[in-house]
């Protein structure tokens, strides 16, 4: 892509404004695909790749993806999702799991990136605190024991510091949770609108049955099932109705 995309005629020159709009006016929630549609797999695959270049906190990348493909598998997942026809007739379903257990290892692995970076030469301001946000400020948000008592103790020095001036509060267990949640989101909507731009459709799912989805995928403890996207062909019947949202006026502010 090259530094062309940085500038504004590039963009203009390209139309990339407009075949960004019509990706997102495109984009609908499928509740049934035409499976005698000649999928090609490899726009999932394609995807996801965009998809990890999603936004995300403190780049941990808290976020694991699984393409199940083969039919028996879909079929058991399609029952665990509800037997909603959505998963039930997709070519492909992928789960998007957040992984909040694995922030030390990812912590490290961002550490040891920086380091080899930084090697040899003396660090400016900016890269001093960078290195900083992995060794000190990734630990204090996100160590955290079973009995909540780090969390509770993060807390209440939180709450005396934050009289004074701003201070990090998402330090608990359940902050940390939306946290991963809020950035897998980010990845699967990239994944989407991915889809959408290969010629494809998606249904983003939270109809499902959690643990069962964690079983069926043999996750570890620390995972959690955030969400499961289906992937196919629209068929039209799949698509319900026109598109309403609330006016904009009810929902975008300018302060
Ligand atoms: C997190 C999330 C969970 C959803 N869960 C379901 C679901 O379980 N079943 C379903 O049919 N649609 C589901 N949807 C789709 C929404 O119903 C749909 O996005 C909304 O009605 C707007 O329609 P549109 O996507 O066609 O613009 C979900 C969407 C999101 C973002």
């Amino acid at each position: 892509m090259g530094s062309d995309f940085y500038n504004l005629n590039y963009i203009v020159m390209n139309n990339l404004s407009e075949a960004f709009d019509k990706i997102v006016n495109r984009r609908r929630s499928s509740r049934m695909y035409d499976q005698n549609y000649d999928f090609d797999h490899g726009i999932v695959q394609k995807s996801l790749e965009r998809a990890v270049l999603a936004p995300n906190s403190l780049n941990l990348q808290l976020w694991e993806f699984y393409r199940v493909v083969s039919e028996d598998k879909k079929q058991e997942l399609a029952e665990i999702c509800l037997g909603q026809k959505s998963a039930a007739t997709a070519n492909e379903l992928v789960v998007f799991v957040t992984r909040g257990d694995l922030w030390n290892k990812r912590r490290k692995q961002n550490l040891t990136v920086l380091e080899k970076r930084f090697e040899g030469r003396e660090l400016t301001k900016g890269e001093k605190n960078t290195l900083d946000e992995y060794k000190k400020l990734v630990p204090f948000i996100y160590f955290n024991d079973i009995f909540r008592i780090t969390a509770a103790i993060k807390k209440f020095f939180g709450f005396i510091g934050g009289l004074f001036q701003p201070v990090p509060r998402t330090v608990g267990n359940s902050d940390l949770r939306a946290d991963v949640h809020k950035n897998i989101a980010l990845a699967a909507q990239t994944f989407i609108l991915s889809v959408t731009a290969e010629g494809y459709d998606t249904c983003a799912m939270n109809g499902f049955d959690g643990p069962k989805v964690k079983k069926f995928l043999k996750l570890p403890f620390g995972a959690e099932v955030s969400m499961v996207v289906s992937v196919g062909k629209a068929k039209k019947e799949g698509i319900y109705g026109a598109r309403y949202r609330v006016p904009n006026e009810e929902v975008i502010f300018k302060v």
